[in-house]
């Protein structure tokens, strides 16, 4: 019998050199289906319910800690979640390594790490370089989700989203204290956040 974790878990592809490569996403989902990423997915809240709501997408959970990947593996199962899989991985620009261009559908990013402190602003996911690999393996149209409870770090990520050219706001009031989603999935980490009184904005960009 596989267990879950074998069922579940890919390994990021890695050649000779240790570099990064390119995956073959063919062979990873039983059906093809429009590609979903969730960065930082956490104790797995999120991926574990978006799956079953949305049956016919396959969804991808990014995550560089593997207790976070440890706790989100205790909320799946392959009969459920079919189209479920994730792969321990510290995400950075090199993500344009490891998926072909225009091949990402949608991207979720939620209560990413937001380094408060200035010296470590350089850490923050959100970056330049990241937005440029981001933009090379997402579809025309696909769009980017993206929560956090820090006010500073949310200035910062709608100023490098605006002043990117691939990318647009898709609301004119791009900072929102409701989600964008009619469904929406509250994760550990906003509800433990909340209950200290911090709450979440909302942020929907699309790739141009
Ligand atoms: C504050 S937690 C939020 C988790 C989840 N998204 C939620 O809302 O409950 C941030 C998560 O992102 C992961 N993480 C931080 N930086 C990452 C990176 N560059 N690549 C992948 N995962 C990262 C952390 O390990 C952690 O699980």
């Amino acid at each position: 019998m596989i267990s879950d974790g074998d069922y579940f878990i890919i390994k990021t592809p890695t050649g000779d050199n240790g570099k990064s490569q390119m995956l073959d996403l063919e062979g990873i989902f039983p059906k093809i289906q429009p590609l979903y990423l969730e960065i930082g997915s956490g104790k797995g809240e999120f991926i574990s319910s978006y799956s079953i709501q949305n049956p016919a997408f396959n969804i991808l959970g990014l995550e560089a800690a593997s207790k976070r990947i440890n706790n989100t593996l205790k909320k799946l199962s392959p009969d459920r979640h079919p189209n479920v899989r994730l792969m321990r991985v510290f995400v950075d620009e090199s993500i344009k390594d490891i998926f072909p261009a225009e091949s990402v559908s949608g991207v979720f990013i939620q209560h990413p790490d937001p380094w408060p402190k200035r010296k470590h602003h350089r850490r923050r996911l959100i970056q330049p370089g990241f937005l440029n690999a981001l933009a090379h393996i997402l579809k025309p149209d696909a769009q980017i989700q993206i929560s956090t409870d820090h006010s500073g770090y949310a200035a910062w990520i709608l100023e490098e989203f605006l002043a990117n050219p691939c990318y647009i706001s898709v609301f004119d009031d791009p900072l929102r204290q409701q989600s964008t989603f009619e469904d929406h999935i509250t994760t550990w980490f906003e509800a433990e956040q909340r209950r200290q009184g911090f709450d979440p904005q909302f942020m929907l960009f699309k790739r141009i």
